[in-house]
């Protein structure tokens, strides 16, 4: 892949880290490398499995798995082909974690930087800093070779537009005459995002979450996805988590750390995941006074996904409610990537 993140500077850090780690001595698993996303990370974790199994770190491997989405402009939640914000932008969120090294790099609101994921890995390697904003993370991966381009296409433009025009009656734009096509969560939003977490064949854990975030924000709006214990999290001697779906909610619970936090407590990563999405719940129970749209008769009205990786390889995912692409997670092991299905907090 033709990216800064194959230079050979990177390549010596990371080997610099990995030769640290097997020098530290910890014993191969027996279960060997296993790697999950969100659902539409299929490719995305047979190529992080190709990566950790062929010696990469898995923190490296996850943000070059995502990449594959990060690239495809089919791909409307996350880099290039992003839905943009209510201005027509695209801003994107991503952030990285490493498990042997207990950092992270993130970046958020960075425009006409197709692969932020990498961005935020140059933060966590090059940097005392964890988080890079807007015009400085854009200069940040100016200055590594990270090419400027316009993420906007003509796709996203035309579901942009559309949206513009159909938004609210008492403004001039007209609305289209066949009303939208859009398929909308009860806010009327759409949320989409990339997360990856990877466990190494020695143990070691890294992940990556990548995302446009909320397709019309407000410009300048952040999401969970670039905030480290919200849309994800890893600890070492643990499990790595990450979350999809509506990224306010995430961030009011910490989701990912408390889903590492229950795996350390004992409990199974699929009964981690609910335990955060009880919690996500009930804030929204709380919040709905407040805002009535975020709860829908004895539930929330949106949807949040959780996955968790456990250091033993055990995994697990669960949502909040059967949306269109929640619930369905991808994995990649021993066995080969597929799909598998998740629990959900409420099932009828
Ligand atoms: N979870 C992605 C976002 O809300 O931005």
């Amino acid at each position: 892949m033709n990216s800064p993140l194959s230079r050979r500077q990177m390549l010596a850090a990371s080997a610099g880290i990995a030769t640290a780690a097997t020098l530290h001595g910890r014993a191969a698993r027996a279960g060997g490398a296993v790697v999950i996303s969100s659902k539409n990370g299929l490719r995305c974790v047979q190529e992080a499995y190709r990566r950790v199994t062929g010696g990469e770190r898995p923190v490296r491997a996850a943000v070059m798995g995502v990449a594959i989405n990060e690239d495809d402009p089919e791909d409307m939640s996350v880099g290039y082909g992003g839905l943009p914000n209510e201005e027509g932008v695209v801003q994107l969120d991503a952030a990285c974690m490493d498990g042997p090294s207990a950092n992270a790099g993130a970046v958020a609101a960075i425009e006409n930087i197709k692969n932020p994921a990498q961005v935020a890995f140059f933060v966590m390697e090059h940097t005392d800093h964890v988080l890079l904003v807007g015009e400085g993370a854009k200069r940040f991966a100016r200055s590594y070779g990270f090419p400027e381009q316009d993420l906007l296409t003509d796709k996203a433009r035309a579901i942009w537009l559309r949206w513009r025009a159909a938004r609210s009656r008492n403004d001039d734009w007209l609305s289209p005459a066949d009303g939208s096509d859009l398929e909308l969560d009860a806010q009327g939003r759409l949320y989409g995002t990339i997360h990856c977490s990877v466990l190494a064949p020695n143990g070691d854990l890294g992940c990556a979450t990548t995302t446009s975030g909320l397709s019309f924000k407000i410009p300048g709006r952040v999401g969970d996805s670039p905030l480290i214990g919200c849309g994800l999290y890893c600890d070492n001697d643990v499990g790595s988590a990450g979350a999809t779906g509506r990224g306010e909610a995430s961030i009011l619970s910490g989701v990912s750390w408390l889903v590492v936090e229950r795996m350390r407590a004992g409990d199974e990563p699929t009964q981690a995941c609910l335990h955060a999405l009880r919690r996500v719940s009930e804030y929204a129970r709380r919040q709905s006074r407040w805002q009535p749209a975020l709860w829908a008769g004895d539930r929330p009205s949106f949807d949040l996904t959780l996955y968790a990786l456990r250091k033993d390889g055990q995994f697990g995912c669960a949502s909040l409610r059967a949306g269109k692409d929640e619930r369905v997670f991808a994995v990649c092991d021993a066995q080969g990537a597929r799909h598998e299905t998740g629990a959900l907090l409420y099932p009828n």
